[in-house]
């Protein structure tokens, strides 16, 4: 994704006075890119003249940012204690190898990003994924694969009907 830097450029002016107003220009860009392209961080640290490495480590601190390109379906594998004893590297190295990509990269065709957390707060329903926002207990790779595949169709439905 390409930055249109005079669509940034007036979305940051103003901002540099904004106690918040790196966060809500990185948030801008996220929505906007779906995710932080390095020209961008560049352009937001010299227009609101904060220094580059501040913008950073914002951008590397908070959970919403990501440095990198991200699928339009996000699988997030939880290997925390609980759901690694119940087998949440079995169920990363399915979701990878099905989908042909490393940890944190995007699939070829822009669709997934898998990646892997430490516990979300759900032990009780280890091991845990979750796609999209949405939760899933108890999951195996066999029911993870099931999943991918519907959540691949509702994709490609969503794209031939944009
Ligand atoms: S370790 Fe996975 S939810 Fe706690």
């Amino acid at each position: 994704v390409d930055v249109d830097v005079a669509a940034l450029d007036k979305a940051l002016e103003g901002r540099g006075d904004q106690p918040f107003g790196v966060m809500e220009a990185l948030q801008d860009i996220q929505e906007q890119c779906g995710y932080l392209p390095e020209e961008a961080i560049s352009r937001v640290s010299e227009v609101l003249e904060v220094p580059l490495i501040e913008v950073f480590r914002l951008a590397n601190f908070y959970k919403a940012f990501s440095l990198t390109p991200r699928g339009r379906n996000v699988i997030t594998v939880c290997d925390g204690t609980a759901c690694h004893v119940q087998g949440a590297r079995r169920l990363a190295d399915e979701a990878l190898s099905l989908l042909d990509v490393e940890p944190g990269e995007m699939t070829e065709d822009g669709a997934f990003t898998v990646e892997t957390v430490n516990c979300v707060g759900a032990c009780a329903l280890a091991p845990v994924v979750i796609i999209n926002g949405k939760y899933y207990d108890h999951v195996t790779p066999g029911k993870l694969r099931d999943i991918i595949e519907v959540v691949r169709q509702q994709d490609e439905e969503a794209l031939a009907n944009a």
